[in-house]
């Protein structure tokens, strides 16, 4: 039984006002319902929270264009991002680098959108990756779970290491539990054991590249199986491949790098460092397809046709596709979306300032 409610499903599809969508899907597709948790590639969203857009005056500390709904909406399946603690708080933010540089709100206010988004969507499996700047310990990361009602969606794994029995995205959702949560990293989770260490599950390459030609497929996090692809692969370990550029801006601050994105995000083609032929690498790297490929503008390319082709998914449905393109301010006005953004261009500004100095 996938659902607890026909009803709700049919009202959801009436709701979404889609054509044709397959009540067996999952994740986008009925041929995925019987794969395992970690026999599916994922599209993630690098730094989701983080927008260049209207919201932000279009900060160039921002990672994507489109905020965390629409990246799910659009087919994301790993959304991740930074927290930090405010100058003189001890609150949880989802903030890059510094909260005085970009900060998104609160934990808490960002896993209710999420939860938002999987209470309308009853059939998908979302993954969550929270880089834990300030070393947050599991209960008080559990408390924001708890007040969003992201707590009710978490999986807990039975093995507290990389394993390869994960169940089935449709057991999963089955049951209920359809959210994996990752943080980089919790040494202690025995006060919410869904709270995963990242690194006791999965291997991540390099993610530090400013050059197209850098990007690689062998393991670079954790420190123990650096450089040991084989050995990472045979003892379960998920990769989650990393495939975003930075470029240097002016003193000493890195930034996305825009000006590739088109390249960078592309099934193909565009010269070196295209996400189809990175995941292509990595795949004959590791004898199968990376389980997370996590890109910046996650619109653009779109990355997920490299996601569905790794999946051999053909006929992705329930989807809400966003243009594939660079947003800038005079696209973004242009651009007819179902509704529109709040504009805080005071904020923005201020930001924008305060990169450059
Ligand atoms: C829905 O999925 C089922 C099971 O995979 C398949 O048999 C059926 O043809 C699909 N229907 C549509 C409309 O795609
Ligand atoms: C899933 O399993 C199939 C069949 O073994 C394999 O071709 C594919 O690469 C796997 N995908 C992932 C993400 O493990
Ligand atoms: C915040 O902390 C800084 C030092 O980190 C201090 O200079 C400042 O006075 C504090 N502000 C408030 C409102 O406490
Ligand atoms: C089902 O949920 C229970 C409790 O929420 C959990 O212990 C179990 O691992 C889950 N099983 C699957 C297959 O997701
Ligand atoms: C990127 O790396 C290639 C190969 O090493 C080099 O030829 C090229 O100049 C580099 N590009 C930049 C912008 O540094
Ligand atoms: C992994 O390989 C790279 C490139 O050859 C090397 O620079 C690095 O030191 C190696 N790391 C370890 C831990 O062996
Ligand atoms: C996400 O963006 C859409 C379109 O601009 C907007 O309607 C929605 O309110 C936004 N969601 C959140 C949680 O900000």
């Amino acid at each position: 039984m996938l659902y607890k409610s026909l009803g709700s499903v049919l009202f959801l599809a009436g709701l979404q006002a889609v054509s044709a969508q397959n009540s067996t899907a999952c994740n986008n597709s009925p041929s995925l319902c019987s794969r395992q948790y970690n026999n599916v590639t994922y599209l993630g969203a690098h730094d989701s929270p983080f927008l260049r857009n209207d919201e932000t005056d279009f900060s160039t500390s921002g990672n994507q264009y489109y905020n965390t709904t629409q990246q799910l909406a659009s087919g994301v399946r790993l959304v991740t991002g930074q927290i930090q603690n405010p100058s003189n708080s001890s609150d949880l933010h989802m903030c890059h680098t510094s909260c005085d540089l970009l900060d998104a709100g609160t934990l808490e206010s960002w896993l209710s959108e999420i939860k938002t988004w999987m209470d309308a969507n009853p059939n998908d499996v979302v993954t969550i990756l929270l880089v834990n700047g300030p070393g947050a310990s599991a209960s008080d990361l559990a408390a924001a779970y708890t007040s969003s009602g992201m707590a009710q969606y978490a999986y807990t794994p039975a093995s507290t290491s990389a394993t390869s029995t994960w169940p089935t995205l449709e057991s999963m959702i089955s049951n209920g539990t359809r959210a994996v949560n990752f943080v980089s990293t919790l040494d202690d989770n025995t006060d919410a054991t869904y709270l995963l260490n990242e690194f006791n599950y999965m291997f991540e390459n390099d993610y530090n590249n400013y050059n197209a030609s850098d990007f690689s497929c062998t393991p670079n996090r954790p420190t123990n199986l650096a450089n040991q692809t084989s050995t990472a692969i045979s003892s379960g370990y998920m990769s989650l491949v990393n495939h975003f550029l930075y470029e240097q801006q002016a003193f000493g601050i890195s930034s996305p790098n825009e000006a590739a994105i088109t390249t960078t995000n592309a099934p193909s083609g565009g010269g070196a460092g295209n996400l189809g032929d990175h995941a292509s690498q990595c795949a004959a790297d590791y004898g199968k397809a990376p389980t997370f490929l996590l890109v910046d503008f996650s619109n653009v390319g779109p990355a997920i046709d490299t996601v569905d082709s790794l999946n051999g998914v053909s006929n992705p449905s329930g989807r809400t596709a966003l243009p594939d393109t660079v947003l800038t301010e005079t696209s973004a006005a242009t651009i007819a979306l179902p509704q529109t953004t709040t504009l805080c261009l005071g904020l923005g500004t201020a930001l924008l300032a305060m990169v450059l100095l």
